[in-house]
């Protein structure tokens, strides 16, 4: 079942959203060659308790994290540890709170120093893809049209989709119906309507699309261990319009 967010949700979960971009905001200060991805973990916890928010990811089934940060051919929930980003490297932050009952959750990847041309043009797309695919979230539109752009983008600049994690609706829960693949035909399945809040999050690799999981459980990377780029938003579908929610 969707739920459709009354305004007063929906104020709520601008809040959430606008502080998980301000803290994204701060993070990108901070990325930079010889910081740990843990030192980042870091801020985000202190961010939380100074703002008195929850970290979202912390214990949510059992992560131990309050951010992922996942490196290069880590696509999703990368592990913060005592490993120092490299000049070269890419990184996808990924943050999630909770404030007042309600969820924010958006992810941007970074470069760290100067990277290579496949690289920020990997970032580019994946970020443009986002974009893309927001505009085609629309009141009266349907769901399918939005993993449609993503993989039409994607796909046209030479990358591929994963299929393995989709978006999701969003609001009390961190993962609510509907779920949102970022590849597929368009015109299907659900209708977008007023009151929807969707995390639309594109994660685009450079090569395969085919995707394998570490010991660890957790973290995600690419089969041919090549590059892979991840964002996310939180948005309100409006009768007349379309609200990203995770920006300042
Ligand atoms: N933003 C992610 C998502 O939408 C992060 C969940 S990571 C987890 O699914 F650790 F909390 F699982
Ligand atoms: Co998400």
């Amino acid at each position: 079942m969707i739920y459709l967010k009354t305004p007063e949700e929906i104020e709520k979960l601008r809040t959430a959203n606008r502080l998980v971009a301000e803290l994204l905001d701060r993070l990108a200060e901070h990325i930079r060659p010889g910081v740990t991805t843990r030192a980042l973990d870091c801020l985000a916890e202190e961010f939380a308790r100074q703002h008195k928010v929850t970290p979202t990811f912390k214990g949510y089934k059992g992560y131990p994290a309050c951010l992922c940060t996942s490196v290069n051919e880590e696509i999703v929930h990368g592990i913060p540890s005592d490993r120092e980003l490299r000049e070269g490297d890419i990184v996808s932050v990924d943050f999630g709170l909770t404030c007042d009952g309600y969820v924010g959750d958006s992810a941007r990847t970074f470069a760290v120093g100067r990277v290579s041309q496949t690289a920020s043009k990997l970032i580019e797309v994946t970020r443009e893809a986002l974009g893309l695919a927001i505009e085609k979230a629309r009141s009266g539109g349907y769901l399918s049209d939005i993993g449609h752009e993503v993989q039409r983008h994607a796909e046209s600049n030479g990358f591929s989709v994963v299929r393995d994690f989709v978006g999701h609706g969003v609001g009390r829960r961190m993962h609510e119906e509907p779920q949102i693949p970022n590849y597929g035909r368009p015109g299907r399945g659900v209708r977008l309507r007023e009151g929807m809040v969707l995390a639309i999050e594109p994660m685009i690799n450079e090569g395969t699309f085919e995707v394998d999981v570490l010991e660890d459980g957790w973290t995600a990377v690419t089969r041919d261990r090549k590059l892979s780029a991840h964002f996310e938003h939180s948005i309100v579908i409006l009768s007349d319009r379309t609200v990203v929610l995770s920006q300042a």
